[in-house]
């Protein structure tokens, strides 16, 4: 079954504590965390010590998305703050190899993250070392803006790798995700869906979050 990823970019950040059980109870499998440094994008959102804050008021995994020009340096004290996942962007100015090493010797999930114009052939070397492959759909930086389509077929390439390794990675896709574009999105192969402004704004988020946990279900069986 597909899994949902609450982004809590999205959330009131004036009650967050309220808004994570929120989408706890209501069956969100993650919790997506975007974490941003003015600098790689140009905004700024949760550090460590927001993290850490909301780490005993629930049992979701936190899956964290590092949108940093530099996540070396930031790796541990995300995942000393509670990180069950750490996501690092393919374009960082970093060591890839080494900082996606350094996540998972923390015994944490390590993911990397691709921009729209970024091809999938460029993360090949890393496959094995990896539990996440985060597609961008829109520019990073901002919640509420529109899908990129033109991303989707990337999602098929990345779906086919998967599966004809064999390999045990979760394909998750971030930005604009929202009635219109989930079914083509799951359709492509994507089996995390990240949700900002689409999720938060509803009052029923239980249904909602069903309603999209069923998507790949409903795909198949009109195939
Ligand atoms: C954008 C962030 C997203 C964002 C998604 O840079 O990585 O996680 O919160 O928000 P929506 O779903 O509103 O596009
Ligand atoms: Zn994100």
């Amino acid at each position: 079954m597909l899994k949902i990823a609450p982004s809590l970019l999205a959330a009131d950040f004036s009650k967050l504590a309220e808004e994570v059980k929120k989408v706890e109870d209501a069956g969100a499998d993650l919790l997506h965390i975007d974490v941003m440094d003015g600098h790689f994008v140009p905004n700024l959102s949760m550090g460590p010590m927001i993290i850490e804050s909301l780490r005993n008021k629930t049992k979701l995994p936190f899956d964290v998305h590092l949108m940093v020009e530099e996540p070396a340096r930031f790796v541990k004290p995300y995942a000393d703050a509670g990180a069950d996942i750490i996501s690092v962007h393919i374009e960082c100015f970093c060591g890839l190899y080494r900082t996606i090493k350094s996540i998972k010797e923390l015994g944490k999930k390590a993911g990397i993250v691709l921009n729209p114009p970024t091809p999938i052939s460029s993360i090949e070397y890393l496959l094995n070392d990896l539990d996440m492959i985060l597609i961008m759909s829109v520019d990073p930086g901002f919640g509420g803006q529109s899908f990129i389509p033109y991303v989707l077929p990337k999602i098929s390439e990345a779906r086919k790798i998967i599966d004809e390794h064999k390999l045990k990675i979760d394909l998750s896709v971030d930005g604009g995700v929202n009635e219109k574009s989930a079914p083509l999105i799951v359709e492509a192969g994507a089996n995390v869906l990240v949700m900002g402004s689409a999720l938060f704004r509803e009052k029923d988020v239980k249904s909602l979050i069903q309603k999209y946990k069923n998507l790949s279900l409903d795909i198949r069986n009109q195939k």
